[in-house]
């Protein structure tokens, strides 16, 4: 597994505010990632991997509304996989109670940032910024 969780200027998504949520986003995730080297599933895990689903949230949402307000035409899919992730990402935390493992819950978390950010969130960010620039 791919476990490079540093930001890289390849996540850029050229939307400001958006651009600090990733880096936020993935500092976080980051923290998943030291607390789960030192034990496995410690109440300090377990508040950070709340601290992401409360984050990923409020995340998801920024990034609706600038599409609502940008009209984007891709919004429609880009909220169905916001969707995806978050109720995979509820339904992992759930898991967690049960299982002491969270290994699958990383490699998830990798694949949500790398793959959605740098793919889906990029064309909308491209969209938009240029949308502000008055080119669309
Ligand atoms: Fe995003
Ligand atoms: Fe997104």
């Amino acid at each position: 597994m791919e476990l490079d969780l540093q930001w890289s200027d390849h996540y850029l998504v050229g939307v400001d505010e958006i651009d600090a949520q990733h880096i936020r986003l993935l500092q976080i995730m980051r923290n998943v990632f030291e607390l789960r080297e030192a034990e496995s599933t410690s109440p300090a895990l377990i508040k950070i991997l709340y601290e992401l689903k409360k984050y990923a949230k409020f995340h998801f949402k920024s990034e609706e509304m600038l599409m609502e307000l940008y009209e984007y035409p891709d919004y429609e899919e880009q909220r169905a996989e916001h969707q995806k992730i978050y109720s995979e990402l509820k339904s992992k935390l759930k898991a967690l109670k049960s299982e002491n493992d969270i290994s699958d819950l990383l490699y998830f978390v990798v694949h949500w940032f790398v793959g959605h950010t740098r793919d889906h969130d990029r064309a909308m960010g491209r969209f938009i910024s240029e949308s502000r620039l008055g080119l669309m």
